[in-house]
């Protein structure tokens, strides 16, 4: 069985990991509008692995014993006005959502909770590869500027962005 604080924090991660996908959705929203069909693309595949990490704390609190508990999720805030300055703004939140990892796995050692603390681990290591794919394509971005010849090449790349699904076993 989980304990209290353990349950009460991995619900609210599932609150934000839901609250990440729409607002990757309504980036990709936005991609679709201004004709960047594969900036669209990544996004929306990003919308589907948070449900993913939203899924995965779901089955985990279940299959502790644990309840699941939902709060509602809020609207995606955010002006996005141009593809660097959305993909500077998904980096600012997956920081976001690794200091929020950073402390539930700091909970888990300070409950005694292994078992959650072992679970967290896989957490971890997805928030370094989410920062890492976010921020190389930024750096892309900056190195070869804005002209529309480079944002055609980068949404050609990331059209090929596939869905593969994560899932708690
Ligand atoms: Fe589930 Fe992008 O963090």
């Amino acid at each position: 069985m989980i304990n209290k604080k353990i349950e009460e924090i991995l619900n609210a991660q599932i609150n934000k990991e839901f609250y990440s996908a729409y607002l990757y959705l309504a980036m990709s929203a936005y991609f679709d509008e201004v004709g960047l069909q594969g900036f669209s693309n990544w996004t929306k595949v990003q919308a589907r692995e948070e449900v993913d990490h939203g899924m995965i704390l779901f089955d985990y609190i279940i299959a502790r014993n644990g309840n699941v508990e939902f709060k509602q999720i809020e609207a995606p805030t955010g002006d996005f006005h141009e593809p660097l300055q959305v993909f500077e703004m998904i980096y600012e939140h997956e920081k976001s959502v690794t200091a929020s990892i950073d402390v539930v796995a700091g909970m888990t050692e300070d409950e005694c909770d292994l078992a959650t603390r072992n679970f967290i681990d896989w957490y971890i290591a997805e928030q370094v590869e989410e920062e890492k794919n976010v921020y190389e394509i930024i750096k892309k971005m900056k190195m070869f500027g804005s002209e529309k010849s480079v944002l055609y090449h980068l949404d050609l790349e990331l059209a090929k962005r596939e869905y593969r699904q994560h899932k708690y076993s």
